[in-house]
């Protein structure tokens, strides 16, 4: 049995009251979260100060990205170890807004998974197709070769150190969820791709589904069988929609 895990993706959001008041928030029922892991992924600026919110908590926390490098002239990069210096455990790489906006290809998100692993982060790569991609019936060959250039650069046995949030471009941000179906079809692809390289590994690595994930349609995406928690955006905002969330991954446990 995989322990869900839920993420919130704060994105380019915060001010140091509102992080207080939207992390106290979320704190206030965090024992009753007990059977899931959950983190929040802030601004680089304000991982300190969210750690140290979180404090003595079981709430984790992470960066939205990481340079592949680990120190030198690299100007305006963050390195790996440096979140982990300041006490985050988790890292998201190749999310779609970076691969489209930053120019992040394959190849460096494989690279920066590969540094993030080795600063002791637990990265959490974002795989997923653009609306053009699934109309024109390419979900499955993008899904693989994403997966592929992290598995040829780091080998199957990574991902036991790793989280998969599988998001549908066309459904981040837009409103517009992939049905429980269309969601858990492919997660069972992810699965089955990691499968080919090791049983084991695909059995255990959690893969979060994101994209437009609500309280009210958390539940019937994380009753599927391959989704295991969510990766959050919007709602990751609002401390009482991002519990319903978190809520909604608690309540799978001991029903599977
Ligand atoms: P959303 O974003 O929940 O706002 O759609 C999800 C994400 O980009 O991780």
């Amino acid at each position: 049995m995989r322990k869900p895990i839920v993420v919130g993706n704060w994105k380019l959001n915060g001010t140091e009251a509102a992080n207080e008041e939207l992390v106290s928030g979320v704190l206030s029922e965090m024992n009753a979260l007990a059977a899931i892991d959950v983190a929040v992924c802030p601004p680089f600026v304000y991982v300190p100060q969210v750690v140290g919110l979180a404090k003595g908590t079981a709430l984790g926390v992470g960066g939205q990205n990481c340079s592949e490098q680990s120190s030198g002239a690299f100007t305006g990069e963050v390195a790996p170890a440096m979140l982990s210096d300041v006490g985050a455990r988790y890292v998201i790489l190749g999310h779609s807004e970076r691969r489209a906006l930053y120019g992040e290809t394959d190849e460096i998100v494989s690279e920066k998974v590969k540094a993030a692993l080795h600063a002791g982060l637990t990265p959490i790569l974002c795989v997923g197709e653009t609306l053009e991609e699934r109309e024109a019936d390419e979900t499955e060959a993008v899904v693989r070769q994403q997966l592929a250039a992290v598995i040829a650069g780091n080998g199957i046995k990574a991902f036991d150190r790793m989280v998969i949030a599988y998001e549908p471009v066309w459904a981040i941000g837009t409103g517009r969820t992939a049905s429980p179906e269309q969601a858990q079809q492919v997660h069972a692809f992810i699965r089955g791709q990691l499968e080919s390289h090791d049983a084991q590994v695909a059995q255990s690595v959690r893969i979060q589904y994101g994209g437009s994930v609500k309280p009210g349609n958390a539940a019937e995406l994380f009753g599927q069988p391959d989704i295991d928690g969510g990766l959050i955006g919007g709602a990751s905002l609002m401390a009482e929609d991002f519990l319903g969330i978190c809520r909604a991954a608690a309540d799978t446990v001991g029903n599977q």
